[in-house]
């Protein structure tokens, strides 16, 4: 039975003041969390507090990108074994935001994606549609292309220490949330690209939905078959609204 999981995507936002306001409220929360798993990817200079913050609690961290190399001369890039040094679980990658804006290729989202799992974190793999590419009725080959990258450079077997995230580039940050249906059927045709490698991996697949999650329509999201939690950006930096889509992925209990 694979789990649920619900990951905020802090993006370029936050201070240590509110940082501090946010992690604590969502630490007093994540014990009432029930068959969910809660984490934060938060900005790399942010996460020695987020460790201090939440270490031996049931929230996880990460980071929301991960260099493609080792040590050496890479200037601005930071390693997965550093961030495992800050206790890291996960790090994003090949999100839209990295890929429309820093231009990151499929290539390049595949490195990361193999120096993160062979680092030893997990990776979120983001893949998504821009609203051209939907209108154009291209939404399962730019998708399915965005997972063989990964595939091809990572092995199938290595899907089943990841998560993948669907991300419709049309739903981040805009408001328009996919409906449940239109967000179902991508993930169904994600799993099953990946059942074709295979079944079992498929089958334990974390496929995370993102895109104007809020608390107001998370739950007919993740009432989805092939919905296994989110990745939150705007919702995640107000605890309240936060925790409220964690609880919608989990069970509730008061
Ligand atoms: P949003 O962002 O929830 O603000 O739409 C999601 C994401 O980009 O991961």
């Amino acid at each position: 039975m694979r789990g649920r999981l619900v990951a905020g995507n802090w993006k370029s936002n936050g201070n240590l003041a509110s940082n501090q306001r946010l992690l604590e409220q969502v630490r007093a929360e994540a014990p009432r969390l029930r068959g969910v798993e809660c984490a934060v990817c938060v900005p790399y200079p942010y996460l020695f507090q987020t460790q201090q913050l939440l270490a031996g609690t049931a929230v996880a961290w990460g980071g929301q990108d991960v260099s493609q190399f080792g040590v050496g001369a890479y200037t601005g890039a930071v390693t997965a074994a550093m961030l495992l040094e800050f206790g890291c679980r996960y790090a994003i990658v090949g999100h839209s935001e990295r890929r429309g804006i820093f231009g990151e290729s499929d290539a390049v989202v595949a490195a990361k994606f193999d120096a993160a799992l062979t680092g030893g974190l997990t990776p979120i793999l983001c893949v998504g549609e821009t609203l051209q590419e939907r209108e154009a009725g291209v939404t399962e080959t730019v998708v399915g292309r965005q997972l063989d990258a990964v595939i091809g450079k990572a092995g199938i077997a290595a899907l089943g220490k990841a998560v993948v995230a669907y991300e419709p580039v049309w739903a981040i940050g805009t408001g328009k949330t996919a409906t449940p249906e239109q967000a179902q059927a991508v993930h169904a045709f994600i799993r099953g690209r990946i059942a074709a490698g295979d079944a079992a991996v498929a089958a334990e697949l974390r496929i995370l939905y993102g895109g104007s999650v809020k608390a107001a329509n998370a739950a007919q999201l993740f009432a989805m078959r092939d919905i296994d939690g989110g990745l939150i950006g705007g919702a995640s930096l107000a605890a309240e609204e936060f925790m409220a889509i964690c609880r919608a992925a989990g069970t509730v209990t008061v």
